[in-house]
């Protein structure tokens, strides 16, 4: 962390003084917030209990802070902050799951790792199913934000396996909610953006582990864009695609349910490590990409044919695994982790912007087909798009989920069909380390995201987007849903404590 003006400032009282940014995973030159005052380290409950009244008393703002995998400058608001981490404050309790149960509980701490409960409920023969996100993510950052996986079959968003929550208020109460979607309360906190509070335990639903298999294949463009899209992911326990738009190619990854003595096999997934090589040589490429399309064209033909080949080791001896379909247990297999000996992208410099919006899945072919048109505009101005990403643009799905402000839920003022289900645009890609970091044919990206806001009834991933496209995509909001959140925040936090720049530019404030 850097001290920010802290020369210049040094007349002026303490807390400007001591002003700094505070950074994303992908560390500095990537801020989460601008205008930190301190950082505790919270051990427990009690202990953010206890930090957010002395944060009331000194009348600051307060955000929790999970695991900083978020993209933009979106965490905090810009007045003075105090961030409480909870990564310390991780404890595992109540586990239950009687033999022959088809179901059971576990309640978590609020920073509470997916890696870490995966491997405490593996331990114990169970797992959290398919309401997932990757692995060095906290649950109540998670749970906050509306993350989730991808399925139209099963629930996916991670707050769709919390059965109950306890969230510190605006003033330091610990209040506790059960699911119940005739409560407002609970609508809210189902995905609260952490402006209700700071999320400190939750009690989630958990699954007798599976053993599942994981398959994927490569389709042609023509054949997703004209095809049954929702027949092709809703039939699987998980499934997703990714583009590759200048190969005009799809991967299409299913994943599904196998009996658990069928097969010896343990496979391990790894979607971010790399060996420090590989690092280099793709941080090489597509910086010079940043001028050249021939780099861009280069890298995406290298990734794909990388991606084509399971991305998966044998975990009890990390070898390499060479063939589709690979079979393993259950978390091991949808996230999985880092290998032994690599090290994540981003420890070797390479980092991505991104944008994430949702469409109803009824208006999948519509929106792929829109997006097809835009690199096809540019192409005819000899201009070459390419995903600079080593996965490809990611396509998820996501199953109704009823809340007022998840990506999932229905039933909105829009007159959109949501009833289905909804597909995600995620396209990350690279920027960088040279020059003026701008990505090659920068403005290529804002125009996208304009284009699909303004032409689709599309809702934004909260912890994806810009401050630029959460402007543009809060108009696609439902207001009812707008209304009955603040009314609900008004009573958790009547003095805006937790408020955030996403909650500003809601205008829950
Ligand atoms: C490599 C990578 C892969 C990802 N994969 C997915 C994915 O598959 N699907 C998906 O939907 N998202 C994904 N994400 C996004 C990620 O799930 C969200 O950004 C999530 O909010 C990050 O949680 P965190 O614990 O890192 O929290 P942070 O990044 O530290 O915080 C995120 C936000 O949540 C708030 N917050 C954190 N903890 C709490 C709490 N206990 N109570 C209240 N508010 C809280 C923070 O104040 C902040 O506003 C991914 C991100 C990365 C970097
Ligand atoms: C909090 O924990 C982080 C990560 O372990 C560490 O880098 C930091 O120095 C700690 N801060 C304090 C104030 O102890
Ligand atoms: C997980 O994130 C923490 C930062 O919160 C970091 O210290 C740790 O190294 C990460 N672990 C892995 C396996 O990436
Ligand atoms: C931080 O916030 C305070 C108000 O809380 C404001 O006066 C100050 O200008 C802000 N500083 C920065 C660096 O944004
Ligand atoms: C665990 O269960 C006991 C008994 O029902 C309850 O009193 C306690 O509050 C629970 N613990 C947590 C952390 O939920
Ligand atoms: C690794 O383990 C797998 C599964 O047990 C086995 O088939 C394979 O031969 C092992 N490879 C090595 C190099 O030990
Ligand atoms: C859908 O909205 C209508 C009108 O607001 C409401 O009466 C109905 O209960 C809602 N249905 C669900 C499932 O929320």
């Amino acid at each position: 962390m850097v001290r920010l003006r802290s020369v210049a400032l040094a007349a002026l009282p303490i807390f400007l003084c001591d002003a700094f940014e505070y950074y994303t995973f992908d560390g500095p030159g990537f801020p989460s917030c601008h205008n930190i005052s301190k950082v505790y380290n919270a051990t427990s409950v009690d202990d953010i209990v206890s930090i957010v009244k002395s944060a009331i008393k000194a009348d600051s703002q307060v955000r929790a802070s999970g695991k900083g995998h978020m993209w933009y400058d979106t965490q905090c608001s810009d007045d003075s902050t105090v961030l409480i981490r909870t990564e310390d404050v991780n404890g595992i309790y109540n586990f239950s799951l009687p033999k022959g149960a088809t179901e059971g509980s576990v309640v978590v701490d609020g920073g509470v790792s997916f890696f870490q409960l995966a491997e405490y409920l593996h331990e114990r023969g169970a797992s959290v199913g398919y309401t997932l996100t990757n692995w060095n993510i906290s649950f109540g950052g998670s749970v906050a934000m509306g993350a989730h996986r991808s399925s139209l079959r099963e629930h996916s968003m991670v707050a769709a396996g919390a059965l109950a929550l306890d969230i510190i208020d605006g003033q330091g109460n610990i209040r506790h909610i059960e699911r119940d979607n005739s409560n407002d309360e609970w609508l809210a906190a189902s995905t609260s953006l952490g402006l209700l509070g700071i999320i400190a335990r939750i009690r989630l639903q958990i699954y007798p582990d599976t053993k599942l298999y994981a398959k994927q294949d490569t389709l042609d463009e023509s054949a997703v864009l004209n095809g049954d899209i929702y027949g092709l992911i809703a039939p699987y326990a998980t499934a997703n695609f990714w583009w590759w738009p200048y190969k005009r190619k799809f991967h299409h990854r299913y994943y599904d349910v196998v009996p658990a003595d069928s097969t010896p096999q343990q496979g391990f997934q790894n979607t971010f490590s790399l060996t420090s090589i590989e690092g280099i040589a793709a941080r090489t490429l597509l910086d010079s990409g940043k001028y050249l399309a021939t780099s861009n064209m280069l890298a995406e033909e290298i990734f794909f044919g990388l991606w084509s080949k399971p991305n998966f080791h044998e975990k009890t001896n990390n070898t390499e695994i060479a063939e589709w379909p690979v079979y393993g247990w259950n978390y091991d297999v949808l996230i999985g982790g880092l290998y032994p000996d690599q090290l994540p992208e981003w420890d070797y410099d390479l980092h991505g912007l991104t944008l994430e919006l949702a469409f109803p899945v009824t208006m999948a072919n519509q929106m792929l087909k829109r997006v097809r048109k835009l690199f096809d505009a540019e192409l005819a101005k000899g201009i070459v798009m390419t995903s600079t990403y080593r996965s490809g643009i990611n396509i998820k799905f996501g199953k109704p989920y009823y809340d007022f402000l998840g990506q999932v839920t229905y039933n909105t003022s829009d007159g959109a069909d949501w009833s289905k289900g909804a597909i995600m645009f995620d396209f990350p890609s690279y920027r960088p380390t040279i020059g003026d970091h701008k990505r090659f044919n920068e403005p290529f990206y804002p125009k996208l995201a304009k284009t699909l806001i303004d032409e689709f009834p599309c809702r934004p991933h909260w912890t994806k987007n810009s401050r630029e496209v959460l402007k543009m995509s809060a108009k696609n909001l439902d207001p009812s849903h707008i209304r009955r959140f603040k009314a609900v925040r008004q009573q958790f936090d009547p003095n805006g404590i937790y408020r955030s720049v996403v909650g500003e530019i809601l205008g829950l404030y």
